[in-house]
């Protein structure tokens, strides 16, 4: 048995109900555990729909003074943590306009008039991602100048480039650092866009087919800092792609952050020691005295794992809804609150950890020379001074390679004579190539490892963020 929470019905849309809801059913239809995080946006809407409706001679001037004072109060009140939420109110729509009535009477039920929550929602939850959304493309132009900053600092610092995580080519730690602000320059340009479609104003499309007072839209689309008002209003109460693309972005974004964390994970190891962590992105264990574990970087890494689920979530609440609204939809707040908390919380984190670490150059050095890692300057070599076939060159090389390896030793370290047994072509110059510090200054192809290329980014990156 379950108990009536109140005998009596909603105030707001009690009307034709003789009996108030069970507590089993305020339980599940509330919002208000969550969404009162729209306490503001809620606020600004609401302001900006009286403004218009006494501009368009819908409401008096005396309600809308009195509406705007009293929505005011309300937002210190909440600000101040003395309001009262009620859960039997639902949510933060009628939690707010419940309190105007307390506090001005009369009035407060002019607000509601030629709007409906439908309208109402949306353009709370889209205004909240789109501060979101400002908020995640400001932490990312962050993380870009701590990654551009390690970049610049090693631009022609060398360590092992790697395929399948073994060694293939040497590269520069600019280089390297700077894949990661291409990355992350794509994931802010993915929210600026989100951001632009976004930025229509649902407000005013009423519960789903417009209203019949003479409102004025584009007023409040102006209003609230929207581009224009949506141009469907079964749409725009109806649809949540909005959310559906900040959650992708996010998604995306968190893919790179985790694949970073990784790398730091592996590269702060005992076995690698290419980087140090700071003592303030790092913990200790309690039982191993000599440890330092890469807490942060670990939890990074695994962000993705609710922010993509917070994604798949929303995606698969929204599939197959008619138009227009559901209540479904109101399960669409918890996701992206999260994610985005998340999103924020990794962003911030890392760009910490980032501007924090220290890069160990000697380390970085002694592992780019090792395991063969020149063995395609050597196989190039033999095509552009030998005049081989690359499929030539390649089978030389791996000869040579194995030469290496048998003697335990690199391929610069193997005489001249050995080579020669080889392949009489070679010649003294072939050491040159062997070089790491000489293998990535010759990678000048655009967009290439060697460290001029690497600088050309960077000075691209510093104008595109000044
Ligand atoms: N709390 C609701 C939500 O988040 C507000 C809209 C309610 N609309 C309705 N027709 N019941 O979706």
């Amino acid at each position: 048995m379950t108990e009536q929470s109140d005998n009596s019905a909603n105030a707001m849309w009690g009307g034709r109900f003789a009996a108030g809801p069970d507590a089993i059913m305020e339980a599940i239809n509330a919002s208000i555990g969550f969404d009162k995080r729209l306490y503001a946006q809620d606020i600004r809407g609401s302001r900006a729909h009286a403004a218009m409706l006494a501009a368009q001679g819908i409401i008096s001037p005396n309600d809308e003074k009195a509406i705007g004072e009293g929505l005011l109060t309300v937002l210190s009140e909440i600000e101040a943590g003395d309001f009262p939420f009620k859960t039997a109110l639902e949510d933060i729509h009628m939690n707010v306009e419940s309190r105007l009535k307390e506090i001005i009477g009369e009035p407060a039920g002019r607000l509601h008039t030629a709007r409906s929550r439908n309208d109402q929602v949306a353009t709370d939850f889209r205004l909240w991602v789109r501060d979101q959304a400002d908020a995640v493309i400001a932490g990312l132009e962050q993380l870009i100048r701590a990654a551009l900053s390690q970049a610049e600092k090693g631009a022609d610092w060398v360590m092992p480039g790697f395929t399948h995580l073994q060694t293939a080519q040497p590269v520069t730690w600019g280089h390297h650092m700077m894949a990661y602000v291409e990355m992350f320059g794509r994931d802010k340009s993915r929210f600026e866009d989100a951001r632009k479609r976004m930025n229509e104003s649902p407000l005013g499309a009423a519960a789903l087919a417009g209203t019949s007072f003479p409102i004025d839209r584009h007023a409040t689309a102006e209003a609230l800092g929207f581009d224009r008002p949506m141009a469907n209003s079964l749409d725009a109460v109806s649809d949540r792609d909005f959310a559906l693309e900040f959650l992708s972005s996010a998604a995306i974004c968190a893919v790179h952050l985790s694949r970073l964390a990784e790398e730091l994970v592996i590269w702060s190891s005992a076995q690698f020691r290419f980087v140090t962590l700071s003592d303030r992105f790092s913990t200790g264990s309690s039982i191993m005295p000599q440890k330092k574990n890469p807490d942060a970087a670990e939890l990074i890494r695994a962000k993705i794992g609710r922010i993509l689920g917070a994604a798949v979530a929303l995606f698969v609440v929204m599939k197959g809804l008619p138009l227009a609204y559901s209540k479904d939809m109101q399960e669409d707040k918890e996701q992206v609150f999260d994610a985005a908390d998340n999103l924020m919380l990794a962003l911030a984190a890392m760009s910490g950890m980032l501007t924090d670490l220290t890069a160990n150059r000697d380390k970085l050095e002694a592992a780019a020379g090792s395991g063969f890692s020149t063995a395609t300057d050597l196989a190039d070599w033999l095509v552009r001074e030998a005049g081989l076939p690359f499929r030539d060159a390649h089978h030389v090389t791996g000869t040579l390679v194995a030469m290496a390896e048998k003697q335990g030793i690199d391929l610069p370290d193997l005489t001249l004579d050995e080579m020669q047994s080889v392949n009489p072509a070679i010649t003294q110059d072939i050491f040159t190539v062997l070089g790491v510090h000489n293998s990535v200054a010759s990678r000048q192809s655009y967009g290439g490892t060697a460290p001029d290329q690497v600088r050309k980014q960077i000075a691209r990156w510093k104008d595109i963020l000044a």
